[in-house]
C-alpha cells in the first residue's frame, strides 16, 4: 500500500566521534512489535537472537473471524510488561530490569508502522517509557523492513550465516501486504508492484472463510491442498497474468471462487473442499510466481528475498524455488518458522542496520505511529 504521509520521526545526525560510541558492534537491542495480534519482544545482538518471547492473541480474535483492533490493543496492554520480563529472564535469569537495561542494552527498537494504529501505539508508548527511564536511544522500525530482515535473522550461534546480495528482489506476502520491491542496499528500496485489492494472505483467508475453515485460513487451505497433492482441478483464472505491470489483483479470483461454491449443493461442496482449496491456492501462487518471473526479466536481478506470513507455505516455497532454479538464481525464506509471522526478532535485526545508518529517533516524545507506511520510508 502506498504511504500517504511521510514518517514523523527525525533522523538524528551525529558527529563521527559520538557515532563511534553509539555504533559499537557490541550493540544489544531490545525490540518490540505490537503491530497486529502478536505481542512480541526480542533481545538481539547484530543478527543474532539472544531471547525472543511472543504472546499470540489469535484465539481472542478467532471468534470474530479476523483481528479486532480494540481487542488487540487491550491484549497488548495487558501482556506487554509480562512479555518484556519473560524476555529478560530468558536472556539472563539473574538480571533485574534495572541491571538488565543498565548493563546489557544499548538501544530500544519498536515498530512504528504499518499496522493497526491503536495496537502500534501500545508498543510505541512502552518503548518511549523504557527509553526515557533507562536513558536509551530509540530506533523506530518499519515493520515491512522487519519482514525483509526476517530472512537474515540468526539464532544465538550465528546460524544460518547468510550473506546479503545487492540488489535483491523482495516479495512481501502476508495478510496485509503483497508487494514486490528492489532492495538496493540496507534501508534503500524501490517498489515495483503491489496488489491492487486484497493481499494474498487476505485472499486465502477470505476463501477459507467461505468454505468454513475459520480464521486465519492460509495454513488450513495449505493442509487441504496437500490432501490432493496440490491438484488444479477447477483451473481458476490467474488475474493480471499477461500484464507487464508488476501489480497483482485477487478480488476477481475470489468472486470466481464464490460463484463456484454457490453453484454447488452443500454435499458436493463438502466433498470438494480439498480440490477447491488446492485450485484456489494454485491460482493465487501462480499469479505471484508469474509476477516474480516478470520482475526478474525486467530487472535482471536473480536473488529473491521472501518475507511475511504466507512465506510459511511449502507449496509457495516449492514454486518459487523451481522458478529461481530455472533462472539460476537464489531464493531466501525466513530460516525458522517463527520468523514467517510477526515477531520482534526481525525488528531487532532491522534496527541493527538502521542504527549503523544513524537512524535513531531524534525527538523521542514526538514519535508517532504511521499505520500506512511504505517500505520506501525505511
Ligand atoms: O505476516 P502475518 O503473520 O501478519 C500480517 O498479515 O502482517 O501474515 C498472516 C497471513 C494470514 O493471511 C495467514 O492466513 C497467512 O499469513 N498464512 C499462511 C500460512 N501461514 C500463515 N498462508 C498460507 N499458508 C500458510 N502456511
Ligand atoms: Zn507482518
Amino acid at each position: 500500500m502506498a504511504c500517504k504521509k511521510p514518517p514523523v520521526y527525525m533522523v538524528h545526525p551525529i558527529t563521527p566521534s559520538i557515532r563511534y560510541t553509539h555504533m559499537s558492534t557490541n550493540q544489544h537491542i531490545l525490540a518490540i512489535d505490537t503491530s497486529c495480534d502478536e505481542t512480541s519482544v526480542a533481545i538481539t545482538h547484530e543478527r543474532r537472537v539472544i531471547a525472543h518471547v511472543e504472546y499470540s492473541q489469535v484465539t481472542a480474535h478467532q471468534e470474530w473471524g479476523g483481528v479486532v483492533p480494540s481487542v488487540a490493543k487491550r491484549a497488548h496492554e495487558e501482556r506487554i510488561q509480562w512479555v518484556i520480563d519473560q524476555a529478560i529472564r530468558r536472556y539472563d535469569k539473574t538480571c533485574t530490569r534495572d541491571t538488565f537495561f543498565a548493563n546489557h542494552i544499548n538501544a530500544i527498537a519498536v515498530t512504528y508502522g504499518p499496522g493497526l494504529a491503536i495496537a502500534l501505539e501500545v508498543g510505541i508508548r512502552t518503548a518511549k517509557q523504557l527509553a526515557h527511564t533507562y536513558h536509551k536511544r530509540l530506533i523506530a522500525v518499519n515493520h515491512m523492513a522487519g519482514h525483509v530482515y526476517s530472512c537474515f535473522v540468526q539464532n544465538s550461534n550465528g546460524n544460518p550465516p547468510r550473506d546479503y546480495t545487492f540488489p535483491s528482489l523482495v516479495l512481501l506476502i502476508s495478510g496485509g501486504h503483497t508487494e514486490i520491491d528492489i532492495m538496493h542496499d540496507h534501508g534503500t528500496y524501490t517498489k515495483l508492484g503491489e496488489t491492487r485489492d486484497d493481499a494474498a494472505g487476505e485472499a486465502l483467508d477470505k476463501a477459507a472463510r467461505l468454505i468454513g475453515l475459520g480464521y486465519p485460513g492460509g495454513a488450513a487451505m495449505e493442509a487441504l491442498a496437500r490432501q490432493v497433492n496440490n491438484a488444479d482441478y477447477y483451473r481458476f483464472p490467474r488475474p493480471m497474468r499477461s500484464h507487464d505491470s508488476l501489480d497483482l489483483s485477487f478480488s476477481g479470483l475470489k468472486t470466481k471462487f464464490l460463484y463456484t461454491i454457490q453453484a454447488m449443493g452443500d454435499k458436493e461442496k463438502n466433498q470438494s473442499l480439498n480440490h477447491l482449496a488446492s485450485s484456489y491456492q494454485e491460482a493465487v501462487f501462480d499469479s505471484v510466481v508469474t509476477k516474480i518471473r516478470t520482475a526478474i526479466k525486467q530487472t535482471g536481478i536473480t536473488t529473491l528475498i521472501v518475507g511475511g506470513g504466507v512465506s510459511a507455505n511449502i507449496r509457495l516455497r516449492t514454486k518459487l524455488r523451481t522458478l529461481m532454479r530455472k533462472q539460476q538464481g537464489t531464493v531466501l525464506f525466513p530460516p525458522y518458522p517463527y520468523l514467517t509471522g510477526d515477531n520482534a526478532a526481525m525488528i531487532g535485526v532491522a534496527a541493527h542496520y538502521q542504527a549503523q545508518r544513524n537512524g535513531y529517533v531524534d525527538d523521542v516524545g514526538s514519535l508517532d505511529r504511521v499505520a500506512r507506511l511504505s517500505l520506501a520510508h525505511s
